[in-house]
């Protein structure tokens, strides 16, 4: 049995896991900042680091208390140590560091995006390798082929902006809370997909890449011409707006599934708790005979440390260890 306790700051949420054999969370807690970063219309990244250490510690004990482990049942200690805010890393580099020299445990550098490419094995039914993973995040929008834990090939990736960030910007523009995917996707619900066309978020050429920026933009135009709509309208729009970011995320996935002959689709990140997205994912295999789409629990879609500390358990066992001199690295590449 290998238990690892892992540590998440890389954005705005200070999380803290244990996980056994990589599958089971026996604890998986998350302490949110989205009320400190609302009222600025996003993630202020001082603001992150400064409530990361407030909290990371009281999240450590809260995590190993609900585990019922104590820390000589760990097998090793887990950390995101990249990408994300520097900041905001550095602070649970510093307590996985200090944690892992207390406890004497081996310490584990983990990549968030592969932390968001293997959340899904927590998953009651998990999906096997290889797999195409879609990483829909506030920051990233990755398209990857998984042949195995650690074993990861980029297969195409957003040239401006996230899809996440498209629907943070685009709820910005109108008028909506932070974070903004989670209000249109609650309008959407009310409104007409077809009510306005938008262009296709595609790039011509690099045909697994994904360009939001346009979409940005023609939704700027709209709101300069006809103002900010309110009731059914607004629910039109931000109805229009989310298919036209769904559309783009579902078509390019399941043309790199055709194309590489690839039979299982894994949705992961923040931008994967989406209700249209889930739904158009889901649709679209049941076209194809044999098609599978693993889509995880929303509590596993958006940022927790359970998937890192599964990502490190695979790690921990290929005999990965990173030293007292592990540093975070905002810009990491997976
Ligand atoms: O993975 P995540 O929690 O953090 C990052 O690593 O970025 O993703 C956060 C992003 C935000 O842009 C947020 O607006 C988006 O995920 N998001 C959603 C939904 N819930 C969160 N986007 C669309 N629909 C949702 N229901
Ligand atoms: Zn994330």
């Amino acid at each position: 049995m290998t238990r690892v306790l892992a540590i998440e700051t890389s954005c705005d949420e200070t999380a803290c896991a244990v996980v056994e054999d990589g599958r089971r969370a026996l604890s998986d807690v998350v302490s949110t900042q989205i009320d400190i970063h609302r009222r600025w219309g996003g993630v202020v990244p001082e603001l992150a680091s400064r409530n990361h250490v407030v909290q990371v510690m009281p999240v450590v004990d809260e995590a190993l208390a609900r585990s019922g482990v104590g820390p000589e049942g760990l097998d090793a200690v887990a950390v995101t140590s990249g990408p994300g805010l520097v900041g905001a890393l550095l602070v649970g580099v510093q307590a996985a560091k200090a944690l892992a020299l207390a406890w004497g445990k081996p310490l584990v550098g983990v990549n968030h995006l592969e932390g968001h490419l293997v959340a899904a094995f927590l998953a009651e039914v998990p999906p096997a390798f290889p797999y195409l993973g879609l990483v829909v995040s506030g920051g990233h929008t990755s398209l990857y082929a998984a042949h195995g834990f650690g074993d990861y090939r980029l297969l195409g990736q957003t040239r401006d902006d996230a899809a996440g960030e498209a629907f943070d910007k685009g709820a910005k523009l109108l008028g909506l809370p932070y974070p903004g995917g989670v209000a249109i996707d609650r309008l959407a619900k009310e409104g007409d997909p077809a009510a306005i066309r938008f262009p296709k978020a595609i790039v011509k050429g690099a045909d697994l890449d994904f360009s939001f920026s346009g979409l940005k933009t023609a939704l700027l135009h709209h709101v300069k011409k006809h103002g900010v709509p309110e009731g059914p309208a607004l629910a039109d729009l931000c109805a229009s707006y989310q298919e036209a970011i769904v559309r783009a995320l579902v078509e390019k996935a399941f043309r790199a599934a055709r194309r590489l002959q690839f039979d299982r689709l894994v949705l992961a990140g923040g931008v994967a708790a989406n209700s249209r997205l889930r739904a158009a994912a889901a649709a679209r295999a049941a076209e194809y005979e044999g098609m599978s789409v693993f889509i995880p629990p929303v509590r596993l879609c958006t940022d927790n440390a359970a998937m890192i500390a599964v990502a490190g358990t695979h790690a921990l066992l290929r005999g990965e260890r990173a030293g007292p001199d592990l540093n975070a690295d905002p810009a990491w590449r997976l």
